[in-house]
């Protein structure tokens, strides 16, 4: 039996502290309205504040949101 040689994901996802997650990698976004990209990388809103979601656009940082992660 021949060995199965395992790829490593390319897609990384960071939970940056007291800020967005972070995707880097090849990956598909499908929106609430349908339409779909095909995008390297981006960053998601956690705090539910920004004015382009589902991206963050740094709105954490002027209103002084903390993750749950900061908070314990
Ligand atoms: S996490 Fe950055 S705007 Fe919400």
């Amino acid at each position: 039996m021949e060995e199965q040689q395992q790829e490593l994901p390319t897609t990384t996802v960071t939970v940056n502290k007291g800020g967005s997650l972070r995707v880097i990698g090849p990956f598909t976004l499908h929106h609430a309205d349908g339409r779909i990209e095909v995008k390297e990388k981006a960053s998601f809103c956690r705090c539910g504040q920004t004015k382009n979601p589902p991206f963050c656009d740094s709105t954490h940082k002027t209103i002084g949101w903390e993750a749950e992660e900061a908070q314990s």
